[in-house]
């Protein structure tokens, strides 16, 4: 007998009231393996085939792929579907990650013939959907679209044998179960033998699948880690719940890079794809105001200018602490640049409280947004504000020095398309520059 973790799928021989992987209290369930067909017998041990590898030729299997005719989507894949190909597409519950796929459905559905398991929506729910996706649109996808709201997934693979779709939607590998296993939907044991199941196929017809999957508290994907591991490609849908925009990106892709994003906007009549990042990111009034600045980002072949504003509050009642409030780059990064900004870049925030917040709801983890962050911060202590055509590029380090950025030259390119006439950052070519300096030092594009 062994116990596995629902929440973080880990799995341990004994029992113990809090997981040994997540340390997450009273999550460790009881897991029975179901025995193998021999009993555990010793049998006749069938010979392992042997296959030679030939890159000789191009068999180009991962060449041909089919798009959705949804850009923003195929990009993140890596230029669309490969045959046989399983992506596991996570995010927070209303985010639109059944929106999305419905859209995805109903692109292809124009010329072939597309699989909606719908497990957590009757079929009403989903032709309402779908009227609220198409509106005034003549859309014709009757015959191909083939929607089921069955929860069991064993007369779904039976479809699938007999269907051969182009591709499968599978919403949600939560809400799906095995007649092989007594356990409620969602459960561990469920998770991996659906998943099982709907992998294996996806591989032997060559069908691409998409599974959906829910998270959990801690942002991790609900059920097994096995799940992240059996699938091609792992996709996260996130975004902010104030805010309409939606970024797709992948963290783990066997036919692509995980570079790239997809950027959509939600509305009325579902996700539309936004093609210019930047201008969702950038505030829309012409002058910064005080306790702005512009950063810029490169993830994948793209771009993005976003606006950091920052405010400032100076407290003088001593014993009580002072806020730091991060949104859109990690708390711990901003108490780091704080620190950095008192002792080496002259702008002292030992008295101050910092409340700091990347515009239109996106997260930033590299760091090469720091010198953005210390122009916004310095902008608002100082009452002084920035010039919007001017970019902040480069990451701050401990010393005090900005280091050049390796994708400089990208930034420059795309900076000078969009008008902006003016870069900070440490020159290309490996040399850092002083926190000080990068700031005050401005180069014409
Ligand atoms: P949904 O796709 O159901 O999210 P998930 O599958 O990730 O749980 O998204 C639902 C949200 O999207 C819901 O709050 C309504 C909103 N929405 C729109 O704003 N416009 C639309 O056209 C649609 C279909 C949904
Ligand atoms: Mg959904």
């Amino acid at each position: 007998m062994a116990y596995v973790c629902s929440d973080c799928g880990a799995d341990t021989l004994k029992w113990a009231g809090k997981c040994p992987e997540c340390g997450q209290w009273g999550t460790l369930v009881e897991f029975r393996e179901s025995r193998s067909k021999s009993g555990g017998k010793k049998g006749k041990t069938r010979p392992a085939t042997v296959k030679k590898v030939d890159i000789s030729k191009d068999k180009g299997k991962n060449s041909v792929r089919m798009k959705s005719g949804i850009g923003e989507f195929d990009n993140v894949l890596g230029g669309g579907f490969v045959g046989g190909e399983v992506v596991l597409m996570s995010g927070e519950p209303g985010i639109g990650k059944s929106t999305l796929l419905l859209q995805v459905a109903l692109s292809l559905a124009q010329g072939k013939k597309v699989l909606y398991v719908s497990a957590e929506e009757s079929v009403d729910q989903l032709e309402s959907r779908i009227r609220r996706l198409i509106g005034k649109k003549s859309v014709k996808f009757q015959d191909n679209l083939l929607i089921v709201d069955d929860i069991e997934i064993e007369p779904v693979i039976k479809l699938i044998e007999d269907e051969k779709p182009a591709l499968v939607i599978v919403d949600s590998i939560q809400a799906v179960r095995s007649q092989d296993s007594e356990s409620y939907p969602g459960s561990i044991p469920q998770v991996r033998i659906c998943g099982g199941l709907i992998t294996n196929t996806a591989k032997s017809l060559g069908i691409p699948v998409v599974i959906v999957g829910q998270i959990n508290k801690g942002g991790r994907i609900a059920g097994p880690k096995i799940l992240e591991h059996m699938v091609d490609c792992v996709v996260y849908f996130e975004g902010d719940e104030f805010n309409t925009y939606r970024i797709l990106r992948s963290i783990k892709n066997r036919f692509g890079t995980t570079n790239e994003i997809g950027v959509f906007e939600m509305g009325g009549g579902g996700l539309a794809e936004v093609g210019n990042p930047s201008k969702a990111f950038l505030d829309e009034n012409n002058e910064l105001v005080v306790g702005s600045s512009i950063g810029a980002v490169v993830r994948g072949s793209r771009v993005i200018f976003v606006e950091i504003q920052a405010l400032t509050i100076e407290r003088d009642v001593e014993g009580v602490p002072l806020r730091r409030v991060a949104n859109g780059i990690k708390k711990q990064r901003l108490d780091m640049i704080c620190a950095v900004l008192s002792k080496r870049g002259g702008v002292y925030l030992g008295n101050n409280e910092v409340y700091l917040n990347v515009v239109g709801g996106f997260n930033i983890d590299e760091p090469v947004i720091d010198l953005a962050v210390c122009a916004a911060i310095k902008s608002a202590v100082k009452d002084k504000a920035n010039s919007r055509d001017e970019v902040f590029v480069g990451e701050v380090g401990l010393t005090g020095q900005v280091r050049s950025f390796i994708n400089l030259q990208k930034i420059v390119k795309e900076a000078k398309k969009l008008g902006f006439k003016k870069i900070h950052a440490a020159p290309a070519g490996g040399k850092s520059e002083s926190l000080v300096s990068a700031v005050k030092s401005i180069r014409s594009l």
